[in-house]
């Protein structure tokens, strides 16, 4: 079953009923100022940081669920009758109710008694607000008069203070309200600088500032007393909770159509002109009042919304493609894509299931979010690039997460996570090859943010590469330390105290616990810094760089390692716990085979030659693939073992514990690509893919226009259901395994490889890929069922399978790949 339709023509999700499985969410804004909006309107925005300058409020896991938003209330004033075009909070039965989730803007509208209302909300670009742009039609054959009340309840800025240190807070909430404007000021006296606004462009009938007043004692957003009775209570809020309402009064003629905006917004004023008058307590408002003036008129509101549209048609213009399977186009041309840019933005922080509280930006969790990311804004990503390098500490470890905000290492987290270093590589390699900005590799940049300690970006690779060598264990394998990729497989936790962080508690020290995971991690990083140093060398000729040969032999003697201890006879092993017994293997009794190290070892090279990686590929697609996906590990752990911290801590076929974890299933989909086989591949990849699961959506539930990180799995009552939707690593490498595996167009130093492993079935496929500012038509045909592949590069028959970089000058360059 659907509940609604994707419009591929407007790049949108549509959605015909409000009352979704869960709620349905978007991203509004792709730079400092971001918000999360579900399909009924309901969610918060935040300035950089969704945990410490948070702007309005959302309560999570509210009864019923999604509560708070940017609500809209029209009340009938003839009648008295009111409602909420987006459905709640009123949840009136609603008329030719639509969400359209579109690229940066959602837009959501019904009818109630003939008058029709739709609000389009966006977030202009390089702007620090969003607009709220409600059109208002009377379908009614007679005059009708309204009453508009629009509403949102402020946050006191710190998200996780603001919803438990109510004795401060309920006395520090101050507001002003200036020409109609609605200014949220709390703590604006002391230490803040910034402010936020709420600005109507109609002449407002009355407003309102303190919750209660707007809502009545003990009422709800269902049904404020205000809006009951059609006045606004005109409130100053002192303390409690500051809410911003604004009440409009219109007549509409019949057929007439009106527009009204409402601005919400966050600015920032520099410390000496805080105030005006200087020495007041007023907020000098010279710099934002042309803002606010700015936005409120249409044609600069429509100007901008033509404007998001348009950044978005170029962005996506990046990697188009036209292929046999309409699940494939939807993704990569669009969803995939835009699911990558809100895990650039906000990494695991802030979505419908991620309070924004809990975690900044995870280390690991950017450098691979920057993977399906960094063709589209290079310039962003290298920003992040050193941002989280300069969070790494001078072992060559790092810090597991920070704060966007700060740009600091979470101390309460710290680091210990021992596969964090090494992704950094593979995410500056992925920078230098879509960019070819050597330059990145000179950058001074600090460790752990301490001025003084800076060194090139390439000596911050060189010790990630070194951390995993200091630390071997017993058989030469990579140490665990907290938990490598998979954070919930803590093989020195020995937890037995209730609540106590699985992550952070090292109860037994000097483990000596191994990671064959990280083995592969690293057998890939160590190679792609011999690729990487062969050419820094050339390129930078002032940078101390290594010889490559080192990094080539590391990664050689780490893979025979492997092979040698890491492989259990039919599969790869996924570790040595404490005890030095073995984790993944047939031995065990349960977790006999993990999905992990299958890819990755095989992703890395090894056992390619001597049949292994096939033999492991065939026990993944054996004991752990299923309808909806492969699962982690199998069999599920049916109880919660000490030794192995809190993977045995979720009931069966939830999350790590053999959950579908979507993340790593497009690691199996590239080493299916790397054996050939192409069928299996793309099975691999549209079993996930959340467009050919649409038709399931009230089994799979969440958004069918993203990724999920879980789907349970076979062991789970719930086996199909997806959770954790938006903000999952899946993004990315679903989106690498696509495009740059299955389609095969994949940047390299030296030229755009194009080496596709699709199904025999496909006849081929058209592309276009923007790369290093050069356009490339991509015409792929079957002529043989097979992956060798002939290219014409403008009509000319060139040697192998790569497409040089062409000389400058030249913007469009046609490659025809025919498969043999
Ligand atoms: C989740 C993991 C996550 C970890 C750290 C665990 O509860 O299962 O997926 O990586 O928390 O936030
Ligand atoms: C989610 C975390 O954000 C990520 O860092 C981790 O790799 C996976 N869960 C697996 O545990």
């Amino acid at each position: 079953m659907r509940y609604g339709h994707f419009d591929d023509e407007q790049r949108e999700y549509v959605i015909a009923r409000p009352d979704t499985p869960l709620p349905w969410i978007n991203y509004l804004g792709c730079e400092a100022y971001i918000g999360i909006i579900s399909n009924t309107a309901g969610g918060y925005s935040f300035y950089r940081d969704a945990r410490l300058r948070r702007i309005t409020r959302y309560r999570y896991n509210n009864v019923p669920f999604d509560c708070g938003g940017r609500y809209v209330y029209i009340r009938d004033d003839a009648s008295g009758a009111f409602w909420s075009p987006s459905w709640q909070p009123t949840r009136h039965a609603a008329e030719d109710y639509v969400c359209r989730h579109g690229l940066g803007y959602t837009v959501i509208g019904s009818a109630q008694a003939g008058i029709h209302a739709e609000t389009c909300y966006f977030v202009p670009l390089g702007e620090n607000l969003e607009i709220w742009q409600l059109t208002l039609t009377n379908r009614r054959s007679e005059r009708a008069e309204l009453s508009i009340f629009s509403c949102v309840e402020f946050c006191l800025w710190d998200a996780l203070d603001d919803a438990s240190n109510f004795q401060r807070n309920f006395s520090v909430g101050e507001v002003e309200i200036v020409d109609d404007v609605i200014y949220h000021k709390s703590e604006y006296r002391e230490r803040r600088n910034h402010f936020a606004y709420f600005a109507c462009s109609e002449p407002l009938a009355g407003y309102d500032t303190q919750r209660e007043a707007f809502l009545g004692a003990y009422g709800g957003w269902e049904a404020p007393q205000v809006v009951a009775r059609g006045a606004s209570g005109n409130s100053h809020a002192h303390g409690w909770a500051p809410i911003g309402s604004h009440h409009v009064r219109l007549a509409l003629e019949p057929g007439e159509q009106r527009e009204v905006r409402f601005l919400l917004g966050y600015h920032e004023n520099a410390r000496e002109h805080k105030f005006d008058p200087p020495g007041s307590q007023t907020i000098d408002k010279r710099t934002v009042r042309p803002v606010i003036s700015r936005y409120l008129q249409k044609a600069n509101a429509d100007a901008a919304f033509a404007e998001l549209r348009a950044y978005w048609d170029r962005l996506l213009g990046v990697y188009q493609v036209d292929t046999p399977d309409e699940h494939v186009n939807r993704m990569v041309g669009i969803w995939n894509p835009y699911q990558n840019m809100a895990t650039f933005n906000v990494s695991r922080s802030a979505s419908f299931f991620e309070s924004g509280i809990g975690r900044g930006l995870g280390f690991r969790d950017s450098n691979q979010d920057l993977l399906g990311f960094v063709h589209m804004v290079p310039s962003r990503a290298r920003e992040r690039l050193l941002d989280l390098a300069a969070t790494q500490l001078e072992t060559g470890g790092a810090y597991h997460q920070y704060q966007p905000l700060t740009k600091r290492g979470n101390d309460a987290v710290g680091g210990g996570f021992n596969d964090d270093p090494l992704w950094l590589v593979l995410a500056v390699a992925a920078y230098l090859k879509e960019t070819g900005d050597w330059s990145i590799l000179s950058e001074p940049v600090a460790y752990e943010n301490k001025a003084g300690s800076e060194e090139p970006l390439y000596d911050h690779l060189r010790r990630s590469v070194q951390y995993t060598l200091d630390r071997l264990g017993p058989h030469g394998l990579p140490l665990i330390g907290r938990a490598d990729w998979n954070d919930c497989l803590n093989l020195n936790c020995f937890s037995d105290e209730p609540g106590e962080s699985f992550q952070t508690t090292e109860n037994r020290e000097g483990g000596v616990a191994e990671s064959v995971f990280i083995a592969g991690l690293f057998v890939l990083a160590a190679n792609e810094m011999a690729e990487l140093s062969a050419r820094a060398a050339r390129h930078l000729p002032g940078l101390a760089v290594d010889e490559p040969e080192g990094y080539r032999s590391a990664a050689h003697e780490m893979a025979e390692t492997t092979l040698a201890h890491g492989w259990d006879g039919a599969w790869f092993l996924r570790a040595y716990d404490h005890f030095g017994d073995k984790v993944g293997s047939q031995s065990c009794e349960e977790g006999q085979i993990y999905i992990e190290p299958q890819g990755f070892c095989v992703m890395a090279g090894m056992g390619l030659e001597d049949g292994r990686a096939e033999q492991a590929l065939a026990a993944v697609q054996e004991r752990l693939a299923t309808p909806h996906g492969i699962m982690l590990q199998q069999p599920a752990y049916s109880r919660y073992y000490l030794h192995l911290g809190e993977i045995s801590s979720y009931p069966p076929g939830y999350k790590e514990n053999a959950g579908i974890f979507c993340h790593n299933n497009p690691w199996i989909t590239i080493a299916e690509t790397m054996l050939g086989h192409g069928e299996q591949a793309l099975e691999t990849y549209l079993r996930i893919n959340p467009s050919a699961r649409e038709a399931i959506s009230e089994l799979h539930r969440c958004e069918p226009y993203v990724y999920a990180q879980m789907i349970a799995g076979r062991d789970a009552p719930t086996f199909g259901e997806a959770k954790n939707s938006w903000l999952t690593g899946t993004a990315a490498w679903n989106y690498v395994a696509i495009s740059q595996w299955i389609l095969g167009i994949r940047p390299t130093y030296d030229g755009l490889h194009i080496a596709p492993v699709i199904p025999a079935a496909w006849d081929g496929y058209r592309a276009t890929r923007v790369w290093r500012g050069v356009t490339y038509r991509i015409a792929v045909q079957r002529e043989g069922p097979g992956n060798a592949i002939s290219l014409r590069v403008d009509g000319v028959p060139i040697e192998g399978d790569v497409v040089p970089p062409r000389p400058d000058g030249v913007e469009q360059v046609r490659v025809v790949a025919t498969l043999h």
